[in-house]
């Protein structure tokens, strides 16, 4: 039986998430202290070899993308960091657990990052109907000014830091960094083309570290207890802890900090309280809408970046649906089709028209008269060539639940 590993969520639920003087009464800001005190390229070393992944979706190293920012654009006159708080991602409700219980944990992390990169000034975007995130963690910012955490010469550094809120308005695709940064410059939420990468060219032009409010909160635990303490937890290539969202046909829906390399047996039956109503487990969701289904051969499989990439399947941001015999793949599959449909921007013909044409073939494959199998083979088609031809990952994306679905219940659909 496992238990949850609150590293992370620490001080959820045991301290008064509106009083600075509680967070620090708590061990707070002391990775800050500890931080200022250490070359700029220390704090990215000690992240790197820890190896802290994104928990945004994509996994990818925090320190290489620091370094990567920390040498863009060296005659750039500013830099900045972008708290990615837009939790967009169906079935993801985690970065909220952070912003509702522990602000200070990744604005402390946003602090350490900020020193880390030399930046000077943080925006944090975070969606509009998160209201309690935004109240208190504008609150943080307010308390954080007040005791020199923010501002200039921060703890009597040489280091200054600014950091604001902006609202995200509800687009799914904000939640994506380069959207987001022409969303904070003002414009429509259409995305940029890569490259260049936020590291070399981002936010008005300069060089900008994008990362996710969870794998911010990672930061400062990383540096007041090291590397090798940090990597007794999860496994050698995805070290820590994951918060897992998960809901659906569970007894315990909700969030769980695990250990990287659970298996997902083990996340609904000693976290989540086993199946509901005793009813068999059939498959799962994960990553959200643009992730991957399972079936039951996947349960006792170690849920890390690579050992699920190996098989096909994602990690994303955490989030697992479980679904339950009796519930339809197909209602949850053209759920997701129809999310990338009112989601898509409709910058690109590949996507724009693609993500329609997949939501009218997922009607015809529920009341057509023509080959069904026929049909399925036409969607995966489709939605292959917009994996290839689409502008951004939004386009991208619909292949990942069609595919799987179509891998382990074909028949069904
Ligand atoms: C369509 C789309 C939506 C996304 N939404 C979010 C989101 O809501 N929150 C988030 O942290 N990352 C989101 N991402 C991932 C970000 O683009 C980016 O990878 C992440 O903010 C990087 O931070 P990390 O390295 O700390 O994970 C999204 C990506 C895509 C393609
Ligand atoms: S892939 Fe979709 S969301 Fe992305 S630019 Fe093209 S139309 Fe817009």
């Amino acid at each position: 039986m496992i238990k949850e590993t609150r590293v992370i969520l620490k001080n959820a639920g045991t301290i008064n998430p509106e009083s600075i003087d509680d967070y620090i009464a708590a061990g707070g800001y002391e990775a800050l202290r500890k931080a200022l005190s250490m070359p700029p390229g220390s704090v990215i070393d000690e992240l790197m070899e820890a190896g802290l992944r994104g928990r945004g979706g994509a996994g990818f190293s925090t320190g290489m993308k620091q370094q990567f920012t920390s040498q863009g654009c060296l005659d750039c006159p500013q830099r900045y960091v972008v708290v990615n708080a837009d939790e967009g991602e169906p079935g993801t409700f985690k970065d909220r657990i952070i912003m509702e219980e522990d602000p200070h944990s990744y604005l402390e992390g946003t602090i350490i990052a900020a020193h880390a990169i030399q930046a000077t000034k943080g925006y944090i975007y975070i969606r509009g109907e998160y209201y309690n995130s935004i109240q208190k963690t504008e609150k943080a910012i307010q308390d954080a000014y007040e005791k020199g955490f923010l501002g200039k010469n921060i703890l009597g550094s040489e280091f200054d830091f600014d950091v604001e809120i902006k609202l995200g308005a509800g687009s799914y695709l904000c939640g994506e960094e380069l959207t987001m940064l022409e969303s904070l410059e003002g414009k429509r939420g259409n995305p940029r083309i890569k490259p260049p990468f936020p590291a070399e060219k981002g936010l008005f032009g300069m060089p900008t570290l994008v990362n996710n409010v969870e794998t911010l909160a990672n930061v400062p635990v990383i540096i007041s207890k090291g590397k090798d303490w940090y990597r007794q937890y999860g496994t050698e290539r995805s070290p820590g802890t994951k918060i897992f969202s998960i809901s659906g046909q569970i007894n315990k829906p909700g969030n769980y900090e695990l250990e990287l390399g659970v298996t997902l047996r083990q996340l609904i039956e000693d976290m989540a309280g086993g199946m509901k109503d005793g009813k068999p487990f059939k498959a799962a969701l994960l990553g959200g809408a643009a992730g991957t289904f399972v079936d039951s051969s996947m349960l006792d499989e170690r849920m890390t970046y690579d050992n699920l990439r190996e098989k096909d399947a994602t990690l994303g941001s955490g989030a697992v649906i479980v679904l339950a015999e009796g519930d339809s793949i197909y209602d949850i599959l053209q759920n997701c089709l129809r999310f990338f449909r009112h989601e898509s921007c409709g910058k690109c013909v590949p996507c724009r028209v693609g993500t329609s044409l997949l939501v009218r073939k997922g009607v015809e494959l529920l009341n057509g008269h023509s080959e069904k199998m026929l049909i399925l083979q036409e969607m995966e088609k489709e939605a292959e060539l917009m994996a290839k031809t689409s502008l951004c990952p939004l386009g991208q994306s619909p292949i990942l639940p069609l595919k799987s679905a179509t891998r382990y219940f074909a028949e069904e659909l």
